[in-house]
């Protein structure tokens, strides 16, 4: 079986050099001419741990290979897997298909052999069914063409780990033959008993963004508790741990910080809302809503404790440690740390940034910010660090690391990573978010 992969962005590459692992033939597809040259050469455009690696090994065997011609992956692939962006429209909550129907529609154009199309992408529920007649009406006479819809679950940072070792898998499809395809392309997975759900198109799209939402509404959920012991008082980090301890609430995803972002939280719920709204369900999903509200609000208490920390902001030097959505990716598609860091300047401080991989990708959105290239060269003469990502080499970091370097010994963790007594014992005014704030008029010297 030989596979395509249309669309080689974070999710379409490690699908790829993943497929060429588990032994497969493997084409990539992109209308990006540059990405694709770039990929060729072995060379990843974005940073993710462990895929550097694989995508050498299998572009220099040539089991990996990587075309702009939609007519190529027709003529080579027996399996085509869509993984293009659903991104949200500007200006609109809903998810843009464009990129999604041009691909359906092109490959089948394109089958010069009877094939199976597998949508990866994350769709609005009911794409799945319309792109399966779109692919019925572009198909070439006497070719045969089955289709499938296969969520994706990978997490950025995990991304090589998840897809060749997934928790479960999931497979919509009304075609039998479409169902053995793909039960042999994961043979690799089903051999250890990952579950695989054999299910509808209308499940199998909303599994993926039901998952999405839960995931938000848990972060969002805790940081609304950060309000409430931001005014009470509490400690935040022990009340999560408590709760998660009930094995029906579990402790992952709930910790408390500046919040969500990145390429599919924030708008894989802002596009469900949409959804829901033009099938008449606007209740059904309303509470989303507050999930995103509260998720927001997180960067307006960030902003609010620098404020109160020093006085006022204009021409206050701050260090902004982090500005990628979260650590162990370049990724900064609505970082609340990157936002955060731009309204800080827009307030008229002296901003000073570093992240170990998306300082490049931050400079395009907010080219602006001052960037430095180490954790000293941020906290030089800072009147307050901010630890806004919470990368390793960020919570290992100790008083003593940087406190020759700042003016004034303020810190806010915007992630709850750092052990408070250990900062405050060192003479720090020391800030997480969840944390009741009645001291701070004191800190603003
Ligand atoms: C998310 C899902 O976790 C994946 O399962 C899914 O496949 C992917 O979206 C997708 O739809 O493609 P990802 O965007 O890589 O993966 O990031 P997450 O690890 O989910 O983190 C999302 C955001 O939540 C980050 O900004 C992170 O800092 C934040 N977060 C996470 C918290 O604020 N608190 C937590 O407890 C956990």
């Amino acid at each position: 079986m030989r596979i395509t992969v249309i669309g080689t962005g974070y999710l379409g590459a490690t699908h790829a050099a993943a497929m060429a692992e588990l032994g497969f033939e493997v084409l990539g597809v992109d209308v990006d001419p540059t990405k694709i040259e770039a990929l060729s050469r072995g060379e990843l455009p974005f940073y993710e741990p462990g895929l550097p690696e694989l995508l050498l090994k299998h572009t220099a065997t040539g089991q990996l290979r990587f075309t702009t011609s939609i007519e190529e992956a027709g003529a080579f692939g027996d399996v085509h897997f869509i993984a293009v962006g659903t991104p949200q429209k500007a200006g609109e909550t809903s998810a843009d298909m464009t990129f999604v129907d041009a691909a359906v529609s092109g490959i089948a154009a394109a089958s010069t052999r009877d094939a199976l199309i597998v949508g990866k992408s994350t769709v609005p529920v009911g794409s799945a069914r319309r792109l399966k007649e779109l692919t019925q009406q572009h198909k070439r006479p006497g070719i045969n063409i089955d289709f499938a819809w296969n969520p994706e679950f990978l997490r950025e940072g995990f991304a090589v780990e998840d897809t060749l070792r997934p928790d479960r898998l999931v497979v919509g499809t009304d075609s039998v033959v479409a169902d053995q395809k793909l039960r042999q392309v994961y043979a690799d997975a089903l051999s250890r008993e990952t579950p695989y759900i054999s299910t509808d198109f209308e499940t199998a799209e909303l599994v993926k963004v039901a998952a999405n939402a839960f995931l938000a509404t848990k972060i969002s959920f805790i940081n609304a508790f950060s309000e409430v012991t931001e005014t009470v008082g509490g400690d935040i980090r022990t009340l999560a741990d408590a709760i998660g301890y009930d094995a029906r609430i579990g402790r992952r995803f709930l910790n408390a910080g500046a919040g969500f972002g990145g390429g599919c939280l924030p708008k894989d719920i802002r596009a469900l809302q949409a959804r829901t709204g033009e099938l008449g369900l606007e209740k059904s999903m309303r509470f989303l809503n507050e999930v995103d509200e509260i998720n927001l609000r997180r960067r307006d208490r960030v902003v609010f404790l620098a404020e109160q920390m020093l006085g006022e902001l204009e021409g206050k030097r701050i260090a902004v440690l982090g500005t990628s959505f979260k650590p162990d990716s370049d990724d900064v598609r609505d970082s609340p740390a990157l936002d955060i860091a731009g309204r800080l300047y827009g307030s008229g401080a002296d901003v000073r940034v570093y992240d170990p991989k998306a300082n490049a990708n931050s400079a395009k959105r907010f080219p602006r910010l001052t960037f430095v290239e180490s954790l000293e060269g941020a906290v030089a003469g800072a009147d307050v660090v901010l630890l806004l990502t919470e990368w390793r080499e960020f919570r290992d970091m100790k008083p003593g690391d940087i406190e020759g370097h700042v003016q004034t010994r303020r810190i806010i963790d915007g992630r709850n990573v750092l052990d408070r007594t250990d900062w405050e014992n060192a003479g720090w005014v020391f800030q997480a978010l969840g944390q009741k704030t009645s001291d701070l008029s004191a800190a603003a010297v």
